[in-house]
Protein backbone atom coordinates (compact mmCIF):
# COMPACT_ATOMS: atom_id res chain seq x y z
CA UNK A 1 0.00 0.00 0.00
CA UNK A 2 1.33 3.76 -1.16
CA UNK A 3 0.89 6.53 0.62
CA UNK A 4 0.90 10.00 -1.08
CA UNK A 5 0.92 13.22 1.00
CA UNK A 6 1.69 15.25 -2.08
CA UNK A 7 -1.54 17.00 -4.02
CA UNK A 8 0.27 17.24 -7.51
CA UNK A 9 1.66 13.98 -7.02
CA UNK A 10 -1.62 12.57 -6.26
CA UNK A 11 -2.97 14.01 -9.55
CA UNK A 12 -0.28 12.48 -11.52
CA UNK A 13 -0.90 8.96 -9.97
CA UNK A 14 -4.68 8.91 -10.96
CA UNK A 15 -4.34 10.18 -14.26
CA UNK A 16 -1.44 7.73 -15.48
CA UNK A 17 -4.21 4.62 -13.83
CA UNK A 18 -6.80 6.40 -15.91
CA UNK A 19 -4.55 6.26 -19.03
CA UNK A 20 -3.72 2.91 -18.22
CA UNK A 21 -7.82 2.13 -18.30
CA UNK A 22 -8.10 1.18 -14.35
CA UNK A 23 -10.91 2.21 -12.94
CA UNK A 24 -10.44 4.28 -9.43
CA UNK A 25 -12.36 3.63 -6.61
CA UNK A 26 -12.66 6.24 -3.74
CA UNK A 27 -13.89 6.47 0.00
CA UNK A 28 -12.84 10.23 1.31
CA UNK A 29 -12.31 10.30 4.92
CA UNK A 30 -11.59 12.39 7.78
CA UNK A 31 -9.20 9.40 9.40
CA UNK A 32 -9.73 8.10 12.70
CA UNK A 33 -10.94 4.82 11.13
CA UNK A 34 -13.40 2.77 12.51
CA UNK A 35 -15.73 -0.28 11.14
CA UNK A 36 -18.35 2.16 9.26
CA UNK A 37 -15.48 3.64 7.57
CA UNK A 38 -13.65 0.00 6.36
CA UNK A 39 -18.20 -0.72 5.38
CA UNK A 40 -17.23 1.74 2.78
CA UNK A 41 -13.64 0.48 1.67
CA UNK A 42 -14.85 -3.04 1.42
CA UNK A 43 -17.93 -1.60 -1.01
CA UNK A 44 -15.34 -0.11 -2.63
CA UNK A 45 -12.88 -2.28 -3.28
CA UNK A 46 -14.89 -4.98 -4.70
CA UNK A 47 -15.98 -2.40 -7.84
CA UNK A 48 -12.80 -0.82 -8.97
CA UNK A 49 -9.34 -1.71 -9.98
CA UNK A 50 -7.51 0.85 -7.91
CA UNK A 51 -8.75 1.95 -4.11
CA UNK A 52 -7.74 5.39 -3.14
CA UNK A 53 -8.72 6.59 0.53
CA UNK A 54 -8.27 9.72 1.48
CA UNK A 55 -7.26 11.45 4.94
CA UNK A 56 -7.87 14.81 5.46
CA UNK A 57 -9.48 16.93 8.54
CA UNK A 58 -10.94 19.50 6.24
CA UNK A 59 -10.99 22.65 8.43
CA UNK A 60 -13.38 24.54 6.11
CA UNK A 61 -16.19 22.21 7.21
CA UNK A 62 -15.47 23.28 10.65
CA UNK A 63 -17.43 26.11 12.20
CA UNK A 64 -15.66 28.58 14.67
CA UNK A 65 -16.49 26.71 17.93
CA UNK A 66 -16.04 23.15 16.41
CA UNK A 67 -13.93 20.69 16.89
CA UNK A 68 -11.50 20.88 14.46
CA UNK A 69 -8.43 21.53 16.99
CA UNK A 70 -9.32 18.22 18.92
CA UNK A 71 -10.51 16.01 15.91
CA UNK A 72 -8.85 12.39 17.06
CA UNK A 73 -6.13 11.45 14.48
CA UNK A 74 -4.40 7.73 14.62
CA UNK A 75 -2.45 7.33 11.04
CA UNK A 76 -0.78 4.08 12.39
CA UNK A 77 -4.24 2.60 13.32
CA UNK A 78 -5.34 3.80 10.17
CA UNK A 79 -2.75 2.32 8.38
CA UNK A 80 -3.17 -0.74 9.65
CA UNK A 81 -6.84 -0.42 8.51
CA UNK A 82 -6.49 0.45 4.88
CA UNK A 83 -3.88 -2.33 4.97
CA UNK A 84 -6.23 -5.35 6.41
CA UNK A 85 -9.40 -4.12 4.05
CA UNK A 86 -6.56 -4.15 0.77
CA UNK A 87 -6.67 -0.37 0.03
CA UNK A 88 -3.88 0.42 -2.85
CA UNK A 89 -3.13 4.09 -1.80
CA UNK A 90 -3.86 6.42 0.77
CA UNK A 91 -3.78 9.84 0.33
CA UNK A 92 -3.48 11.97 3.41
CA UNK A 93 -1.99 15.87 2.79
CA UNK A 94 -1.02 17.79 4.76
CA UNK A 95 -2.24 20.95 3.22
CA UNK A 96 -5.27 20.30 0.62
CA UNK A 97 -5.83 24.53 -0.39
CA UNK A 98 -3.43 26.88 -2.56
CA UNK A 99 -3.00 29.95 -0.68
CA UNK A 100 -5.17 31.70 -3.28
CA UNK A 101 -8.04 29.14 -3.50
CA UNK A 102 -11.24 30.71 -4.02
CA UNK A 103 -13.69 28.76 -5.46
CA UNK A 104 -16.37 27.03 -3.19
CA UNK A 105 -19.10 24.58 -4.11
CA UNK A 106 -22.00 25.86 -3.15
CA UNK A 107 -25.03 23.38 -2.87
CA UNK A 108 -28.96 25.57 -2.16
CA UNK A 109 -32.06 24.39 -0.56
CA UNK A 110 -30.68 21.04 0.43
CA UNK A 111 -28.34 22.29 2.62
CA UNK A 112 -30.53 24.94 4.45
CA UNK A 113 -32.32 22.25 6.57
CA UNK A 114 -31.30 19.99 8.59
CA UNK A 115 -27.57 19.82 9.80
CA UNK A 116 -27.09 22.96 7.33
CA UNK A 117 -29.42 24.79 9.79
CA UNK A 118 -27.18 24.61 13.12
CA UNK A 119 -23.89 24.56 10.90
CA UNK A 120 -24.34 27.29 8.23
CA UNK A 121 -21.11 26.50 6.60
CA UNK A 122 -20.45 23.00 7.03
CA UNK A 123 -22.21 21.45 3.99
CA UNK A 124 -19.95 24.42 1.20
CA UNK A 125 -16.96 23.18 3.39
CA UNK A 126 -17.85 19.98 2.68
CA UNK A 127 -18.81 20.12 -1.48
CA UNK A 128 -15.78 21.97 -2.09
CA UNK A 129 -13.44 19.62 -0.57
CA UNK A 130 -15.28 16.65 -2.13
CA UNK A 131 -14.59 18.72 -5.29
CA UNK A 132 -10.98 19.24 -4.98
CA UNK A 133 -10.68 15.62 -3.66
CA UNK A 134 -12.66 14.01 -6.85
CA UNK A 135 -9.97 16.37 -9.38
CA UNK A 136 -7.24 15.28 -7.44
CA UNK A 137 -8.07 11.19 -7.70
CA UNK A 138 -10.03 11.17 -10.99
CA UNK A 139 -12.47 8.36 -9.21
CA UNK A 140 -15.00 6.77 -11.21
CA UNK A 141 -16.62 5.48 -8.28
CA UNK A 142 -16.71 7.16 -4.84
CA UNK A 143 -18.97 5.93 -1.69
CA UNK A 144 -20.02 7.65 1.36
CA UNK A 145 -22.14 6.56 3.72
CA UNK A 146 -26.06 6.63 5.20
CA UNK A 147 -24.86 7.67 8.83
CA UNK A 148 -24.47 11.30 7.13
CA UNK A 149 -27.29 10.87 5.25
CA UNK A 150 -28.36 14.64 4.52
CA UNK A 151 -24.45 15.03 3.46
CA UNK A 152 -25.03 11.91 0.69
CA UNK A 153 -27.74 13.87 -0.89
CA UNK A 154 -25.99 17.05 -1.06
CA UNK A 155 -23.05 15.07 -2.70
CA UNK A 156 -25.34 13.27 -5.15
CA UNK A 157 -26.89 16.90 -5.90
CA UNK A 158 -23.48 18.34 -6.63
CA UNK A 159 -22.60 15.93 -9.07
CA UNK A 160 -25.29 15.54 -10.44
CA UNK A 161 -25.81 19.67 -11.22
CA UNK A 162 -21.78 19.65 -11.96
CA UNK A 163 -22.39 16.93 -14.60
CA UNK A 164 -18.99 14.82 -12.98
CA UNK A 165 -18.56 11.37 -14.54
CA UNK A 166 -18.78 9.57 -11.02
CA UNK A 167 -20.97 7.15 -9.86
CA UNK A 168 -21.88 7.83 -5.98
CA UNK A 169 -22.66 5.03 -3.77
CA UNK A 170 -24.30 5.32 -0.37
CA UNK A 171 -23.58 2.62 2.40
CA UNK A 172 -25.90 1.43 5.36
CA UNK A 173 -25.05 3.00 8.55
CA UNK A 174 -23.07 1.00 10.86
CA UNK A 175 -23.34 0.51 14.63
CA UNK A 176 -21.36 -0.44 17.47
CA UNK A 177 -22.27 -3.47 19.50
CA UNK A 178 -24.62 -1.32 22.03
CA UNK A 179 -26.52 0.37 19.01
CA UNK A 180 -24.72 3.26 18.65
CA UNK A 181 -23.84 4.82 15.41
CA UNK A 182 -19.95 4.51 15.27
CA UNK A 183 -18.30 7.60 14.79
CA UNK A 184 -14.67 9.08 15.09
CA UNK A 185 -16.65 11.72 17.55
CA UNK A 186 -17.30 9.03 20.03
CA UNK A 187 -13.77 8.86 21.18
CA UNK A 188 -15.17 12.43 22.96
CA UNK A 189 -17.72 10.30 25.36
CA UNK A 190 -17.05 9.52 28.79
CA UNK A 191 -18.93 6.65 29.85
CA UNK A 192 -22.00 8.33 31.27
CA UNK A 193 -22.20 9.91 27.81
CA UNK A 194 -22.09 7.11 26.13
CA UNK A 195 -24.97 5.77 28.05
CA UNK A 196 -27.07 9.02 26.83
CA UNK A 197 -25.51 8.71 23.21
CA UNK A 198 -27.47 5.08 23.39
CA UNK A 199 -31.12 6.53 23.70
CA UNK A 200 -30.55 7.88 20.53
CA UNK A 201 -30.41 4.73 18.73
CA UNK A 202 -32.75 3.11 21.39
CA UNK A 203 -35.41 5.93 20.13
CA UNK A 204 -35.13 5.33 16.51
CA UNK A 205 -35.18 1.48 16.92
CA UNK A 206 -38.53 1.86 19.59
CA UNK A 207 -39.93 4.25 16.51
CA UNK A 208 -39.14 1.50 14.33
CA UNK A 209 -40.84 -1.25 16.32
CA UNK A 210 -43.60 0.68 16.90
CA UNK A 211 -44.47 1.17 13.36
CA UNK A 212 -44.91 -2.40 12.94
CA UNK A 213 -47.56 -2.45 15.52
CA UNK A 214 -49.45 0.67 14.96
CA UNK A 215 -49.85 3.94 12.15
CA UNK A 216 -47.93 6.83 13.92
CA UNK A 217 -47.70 10.25 12.50
CA UNK A 218 -44.86 12.60 13.30
CA UNK A 219 -46.10 13.77 16.01
CA UNK A 220 -46.73 10.94 17.83
CA UNK A 221 -43.38 9.72 16.56
CA UNK A 222 -41.62 12.84 18.33
CA UNK A 223 -44.05 12.03 21.99
CA UNK A 224 -42.27 8.61 21.57
CA UNK A 225 -38.72 9.97 21.23
CA UNK A 226 -38.90 12.15 23.79
CA UNK A 227 -39.63 9.46 26.52
CA UNK A 228 -36.65 7.19 25.69
CA UNK A 229 -33.99 10.25 24.91
CA UNK A 230 -31.58 11.26 27.41
CA UNK A 231 -29.23 13.93 25.56
CA UNK A 232 -28.08 17.02 26.93
CA UNK A 233 -29.83 19.27 23.78
CA UNK A 234 -32.13 17.92 20.94
CA UNK A 235 -30.38 19.40 17.46
CA UNK A 236 -33.58 18.04 15.30
CA UNK A 237 -35.90 15.29 15.18
CA UNK A 238 -37.43 14.92 11.49
CA UNK A 239 -38.68 12.72 9.46
CA UNK A 240 -38.16 13.27 5.93
CA UNK A 241 -39.26 11.78 2.44
CA UNK A 242 -35.48 9.66 1.95
CA UNK A 243 -34.87 11.15 -1.84
CA UNK A 244 -36.35 15.05 -1.61
CA UNK A 245 -35.26 15.55 2.02
CA UNK A 246 -38.27 17.44 3.09
CA UNK A 247 -40.53 16.72 6.02
CA UNK A 248 -43.73 14.57 6.36
CA UNK A 249 -46.41 14.48 8.74
CA UNK A 250 -47.63 11.17 7.79
CA UNK A 251 -45.40 7.83 8.00
CA UNK A 252 -47.39 6.41 4.37
CA UNK A 253 -44.28 5.51 2.65
CA UNK A 254 -40.84 4.67 2.99
CA UNK A 255 -39.67 7.83 5.22
CA UNK A 256 -35.70 8.75 6.89
CA UNK A 257 -36.41 9.43 10.75
CA UNK A 258 -33.26 11.95 11.69
CA UNK A 259 -31.94 13.45 14.56
CA UNK A 260 -29.21 15.40 15.94
CA UNK A 261 -28.14 15.50 19.25
CA UNK A 262 -26.16 16.70 21.52
CA UNK A 263 -24.71 14.66 25.02
CA UNK A 264 -22.26 16.93 26.70
CA UNK A 265 -19.55 19.09 24.07
CA UNK A 266 -20.42 17.11 21.16
CA UNK A 267 -22.91 16.68 18.84
CA UNK A 268 -23.72 12.96 17.47
CA UNK A 269 -26.03 12.69 14.40
CA UNK A 270 -27.98 8.89 13.37
CA UNK A 271 -30.91 8.13 11.70
CA UNK A 272 -33.19 5.09 10.76
CA UNK A 273 -35.61 4.13 7.55
CA UNK A 274 -39.30 3.71 8.66
CA UNK A 275 -41.64 1.86 6.36
CA UNK A 276 -45.32 2.15 7.52
P1 LIG B 1 -15.87 11.08 8.04
O1 LIG B 1 -16.74 11.53 9.14
O2 LIG B 1 -14.51 10.56 8.34
O3 LIG B 1 -16.66 9.97 7.25
C1 LIG B 1 -16.14 9.44 6.06
C2 LIG B 1 -17.21 8.56 5.42
O4 LIG B 1 -17.53 7.50 6.31
C3 LIG B 1 -18.53 9.34 5.18
O5 LIG B 1 -19.06 8.97 3.92
C4 LIG B 1 -19.40 8.86 6.33
O6 LIG B 1 -20.79 8.91 6.03
C5 LIG B 1 -18.92 7.43 6.48
N1 LIG B 1 -19.24 6.92 7.82
C6 LIG B 1 -18.86 7.44 9.02
N2 LIG B 1 -19.40 6.72 10.03
C7 LIG B 1 -20.14 5.73 9.45
C8 LIG B 1 -20.96 4.67 9.97
N3 LIG B 1 -21.12 4.48 11.26
N4 LIG B 1 -21.58 3.87 9.08
C9 LIG B 1 -21.43 4.05 7.75
N5 LIG B 1 -20.67 5.03 7.20
C10 LIG B 1 -20.04 5.86 8.05
O7 LIG B 1 -17.81 12.49 6.26
C11 LIG B 1 -16.68 12.92 6.31
O8 LIG B 1 -15.65 12.28 6.97
C12 LIG B 1 -16.26 14.21 5.63
O9 LIG B 1 -17.35 15.10 5.62
C13 LIG B 1 -15.74 14.01 4.19
C14 LIG B 1 -16.80 13.41 3.26
C15 LIG B 1 -14.49 13.11 4.19
C16 LIG B 1 -15.31 15.37 3.60
O10 LIG B 1 -14.35 15.97 4.38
Amino acid sequence: MKICTDPSQMQSIALSLREQGKTIGFVPTMGFLHEGHASLIRIARSKCDFLIVSIFVNPLQFGENEDLDTYPTDHESDERLCTTEGVDLIFRPLSLYDTNHNTYVNVKQLTERLCGASRPTHFQGVCTVVARLFGLVQPNIAVFGEKDYQQLAVIRQFVRDLAMPIDIIGAPLIRDEDGVALSSRNQYLNPDQRIQAQTISQALFSVQAELKKTALDVHSIRQLVRQILDVDELDYLECIDPVLLVPVTNIDKPTRLLIAAWVGQTRLIDNILLEP
